[in-house]
């Protein structure tokens, strides 16, 4: 059967007390709206449609996308309401009603439901709570079946007691949904267009509602303030790190891991505390990572190892290469096979050749260096005239010696030697020496300054 998804967005999120509008607040990165529309996405809807109110155009800038069709409400007069906004564009057999503030739940939940629903029945999430203050009740007969939702400010005493509430998330067969809310009204507690008074005139009509239970309540949460945003990042991060370990991960503490974008790992991958991964990142058989990285949109190849404090961005470290601690990896900057890179060094757009070695204090930027070259301490490639960057190469076996500056355009030759402390301004041919400094000179018995004494 075909599926149109709403997703009701129109919201105010008065207690988030943000000018950014609710749906696009982050969880693990990314707004939550945008988590909804992935999940969304998963389920391979003819159209995804996006009621929007508050912030309808920040909301739309952000998250724009060919199979997003937006549909502005512009007063929020209920979740009914709401959907009765997107009628004129459903068109599917199969209507399935999400929230953009509630991100975390999983595609397998939404599959049950949407099995539940057909011509003759509508599937409904529920949730069993603890604490159910707030929710609608679920109202069942003494068969326990379903007869209608009852929100928490029109129910009674005795159906506050029901522990079983509604997620809102509702499967519903398309070609019933204009009729059901053309007859909605708003003659309640909250004067709102209700959309779970479907639920009631569904049984009238001789539909039965399923029901699909949420696993658990992270799953089915929606934030309407920061605390409750923060548990949501700690059960999406809590869900991510055992994802994780269950492919071949050990983090050294779950707890003090975050990921904050799509990751592929590998076995037998190891990652030590406070390491943030951001954007793609992939990471290869037996990589390991020390404490307090920060590794976005990167490759970490087969056996590499990422130490202390390295902050990676846009980078590839090839296999069995090693960089940090305190590496800084800018986008561009790839690592051969074996190559290594040590504290307080920066790479971007930078290539190091197989088995090459920056190892302390350099900054390499717009370079291409061969295999086994090895770049002293201190050396910098002088990349920008203040309006143009240039590009510096060397080739393979290149030594520079400690504090070169490196003026490009320029190239080294295979094998050529850089004096500490040059300043290369031109082009070095293979296995030369290139010296690029004042020549020493002695002064014999210096006298130093002295202090006068006061
Ligand atoms: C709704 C359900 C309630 C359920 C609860 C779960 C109704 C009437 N009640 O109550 O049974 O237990 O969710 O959290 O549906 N929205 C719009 N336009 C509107 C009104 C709401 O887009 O005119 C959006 C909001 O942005 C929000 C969602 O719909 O994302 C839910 O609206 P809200 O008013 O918070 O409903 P609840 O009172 O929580
Ligand atoms: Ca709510």
């Amino acid at each position: 059967m075909s599926l149109d998804i709403v997703i009701l967005a129109a919201g105010q999120g008065t207690r988030m007390r943000s000018a950014l509008p609710k749906v696009l607040h982050p969880v693990a990165g990314k707004p939550m709206l945008g988590h909804v529309i992935d999940t969304a996405r998963m389920l391979s809807p003819r159209k995804i449609h996006v009621v929007i109110g508050h912030g309808a155009e920040l909301v739309r800038e952000r998250l724009a996308a060919d199979d997003i069709n937006f549909v502005l409400q512009a007063e929020q007069l209920g979740t009914g309401h709401a959907v009765a906004q997107a009628l004129p564009a459903l068109e599917a057999e199969k209507v399935l009603i999400l929230y953009g503030d509630v991100p975390l739940t999983r595609v397998e939940t939404l599959t049950r439901l949407l099995e539940q629903a057909n011509d003759a029945q509508l599937g409904l999430l529920t949730v069993n709570l603890a604490d159910p203050t707030g929710y609608g009740r679920i109202v069942r007969d003494a068969n326990g079946v379903v007869q209608a939702i009852v929100e928490h400010k029109d129910a009674s005493e005795a159906q506050r007691a029901i522990r079983e509430g509604n997620t809102g998330i509702l499967a519903v067969p398309g070609k019933r949904l204009g009729d059901w809310l053309g007859r909605l009204s708003n003659s309640n507690a909250q004067g709102e267009y209700y959309l779970t008074d479907v639920i009631a005139m569904a049984v009238a009509d001789g539909l039965v509602v399923a029901t699909e239970t949420a696993q658990d309540e992270m799953e089915v949460l929606g934030a309407n303030d920061r605390i409750q945003l923060s548990q949501l990042e700690c059960h999406y991060q809590q869900r991510m790190a055992r994802q994780l370990m269950a492919q071949g991960v050990t983090l050294f503490d779950p707890h003090r891991f975050d990921v904050r974008g799509e990751v592929t790992v590998g076995r037998d991958v190891t990652i030590d505390i406070n390491v943030i991964l951001e954007g793609k990142v992939v990471i290869e058989d037996n990589v390991q990572i020390g404490p307090n990285c920060v590794i976005k949109d990167s490759i970490l190849r087969r056996g590499s190892i990422v130490k202390a404090n390295s902050h990676l961005e846009g980078a590839e470290v090839g296999e069995g290469a090693d960089c940090g601690p305190f590496a800084r990896l800018r986008p561009g900057a790839k690592l051969g096979a074996k190559a290594h890179v040590g504290n307080f060094v920066e790479l971007k757009n930078a290539v190091l050749g197989e088995g090459a070695k920056a190892g302390h204090l350099s900054y390499l930027g717009d370079a291409e260096i061969g295999a086994r070259t090895n770049i002293g301490a201190g050396t910098i490639t002088c990349n920008y005239d203040g309006a143009n960057k240039h590009k510096t190469v060397m080739g393979e076996d290149v030594f520079i010696g400690s504090n070169s500056s490196i003026v490009a355009p320029v190239t080294l030759g295979d094998g050529a030697t850089t004096g500490a402390g040059s300043t290369v301004t031109q082009d070095v041919p293979a296995k030369a020496l290139a010296v690029g400094r004042a020549k020493q000179r002695n002064i014999e018995g210096w006298k130093r300054p002295q202090k006068t004494p006061k």
